[in-house]
């Protein structure tokens, strides 16, 4: 059975992206930052606690795939925070720029670079590719000045996966990038009510909010292999947020 690592995956976007996997008949281990499974988590579902941001438990996580499932077919790093408070770019400490990166940008790169390693490691016993997709943003190329740190991540972020599918494209790991526009999590609730007045306004050309499985079904098409030859290339999952009008 074809085994999946979902960073972020005890709720919203990670939580729809891990269950579609686990429909498509994948082995998925669900993953967060809290040690003990999440109890709304059904028990034919495997979770590991692991901070990203953490070498060490980072680490852990892919001894514990290499002990217990011996391959690993499909990492996704969903993974990723908001700062803790929104403040304009001059205020923003720097506590909270190495919390953002630490997480989202650090903590992805070397999330890619232990897969890469260990699913070259086990090249001769493939059966299929193993495909790499992260997670991204809108923000990547968005100014939200209230959350400078956030969009700083996400660009980086955009970096990692261009630099990974290089590196990885004639090894034979496709790496994809999937980047949410405005979906209805956690990760937005503070804010909601100014989005929905935004897209109200006209912001989306799909005037909604996105739901996880928005996302989740585009990850699921960047794992399915029928999207190989674009190894590299970016996914919106935006409403159409990212289209030039006028
Ligand atoms: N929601 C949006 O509109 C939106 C838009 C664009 C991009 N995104 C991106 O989509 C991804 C998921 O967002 P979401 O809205 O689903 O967020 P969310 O509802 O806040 O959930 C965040 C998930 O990430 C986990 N997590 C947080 N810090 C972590 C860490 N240090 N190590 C490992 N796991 C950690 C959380 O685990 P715990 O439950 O254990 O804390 C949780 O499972 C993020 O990368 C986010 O930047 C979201």
């Amino acid at each position: 059975m074809k085994v999946a690592f979902v960073s972020g995956a005890t709720r919203g976007i990670g939580r729809a992206i891990a269950d579609r996997l686990h429909n498509a008949g994948y082995r998925v281990l669900y993953s967060g930052t809290r040690p003990e499974r999440p109890a709304d988590l059904p028990e034919d579902r495997d979770y590991i606690g692991c901070n990203i941001a953490d070498g060490e438990q980072r680490k852990a996580a892919f001894a514990y795939i290499s002990q217990h499932y011996g391959r690993l077919d499909v990492l996704v790093n969903n993974a990723g925070v908001a700062p803790l408070v929104r403040q304009d770019i001059l205020q923003m400490t720097e506590e909270s720029f190495d919390r953002v990166l630490d997480i989202n940008l650090k903590g992805t790169m070397f999330m890619c670079q232990l897969a890469a390693n260990y699913m070259l490691s086990q090249k001769e016993h493939w059966e299929d590719s193993p495909r790499i997709v992260n997670i991204g943003s809108i923000s990547a190329y968005t100014s939200s000045t209230a959350r400078g740190e956030y969009c700083i991540s996400k660009a980086g972020l955009g970096m990692v996966t261009q630099l990974l599918a290089d590196r990885l494209a004639a090894e034979g790991i496709p790496v994809f990038e999937v980047r949410p526009g405005i979906i209805a999590t956690d990760m937005t609730e503070k804010v909601h009510d100014k989005y929905a007045k935004l897209i109200e306004d006209g912001l989306l050309p799909i005037p909604r909010f996105g739901e996880p499985d928005d996302v989740a079904k585009m990850v699921e098409a960047c794992c399915s292999g029928l999207l190989d030859y674009a190894a590299g290339q970016i996914l919106n999952a935006d409403g159409g947020f990212s289209l030039r009008r006028l």
